[in-house]
């Protein structure tokens, strides 16, 4: 983490006006926000920790814990909402012992939510690793998630 960190860090000033897309390039090269990372974004812009840590929870776009290898998306949208897609995500959950936008302790799964993935006929939609999965039921996201004994 180290030489790729200081590799950011060294194409800015350290101005607290580059803290926005410095987080974003150690997202990009981590995948999420590493503690250890975003104390020496703070240290490097000369602002106080909690501020970096304040700033970057206030947009949904950072994470402070790396996604999962196996990373669920569950659609919101309404053509999946009025087809179920609220137990599906009760499901998710229940299987998976964690919330949208967590990763389990193992870093196996992560899970989220958006709203439309464009596959609407085949509603209720999850995808898994970038595979739609269509017309989900809570008895599917078990049977899916149980497959090969990941959970
Ligand atoms: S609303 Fe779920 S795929 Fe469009």
């Amino acid at each position: 983490m180290e030489y790729s960190l200081s590799e950011i860090l060294s194409s800015y000033k350290g101005t607290q006006g580059e803290l926005i897309p410095i987080l974003q390039k150690v997202q990009a090269e981590f995948g999420y926000l590493p503690e250890e990372a975003m104390n020496r974004v703070a240290e490097f812009c000369r602002v106080a920790e909690s501020k970096v840590f304040g700033i970057a929870s206030f947009y949904a776009q950072f994470r402070f814990v790396p996604l999962g290898r196996t990373q669920v998306t569950a659609c919101r949208g309404t053509a999946c909402h009025v087809r179920g897609a609220p137990q599906i995500v009760d499901e998710l959950k229940r299987q998976l012992g964690i919330e949208e936008g967590e990763t389990t302790p193992d870093l196996e799964y992560s899970l989220e939510t958006v709203a439309c993935i464009g596959c609407c006929a085949l509603a209720p939609c999850l995808v898994i690793n970038g595979k739609v999965e269509s017309k989900m039921t809570p008895k599917k996201v078990k049977e899916l998630l149980t497959k090969g004994g990941q959970v």
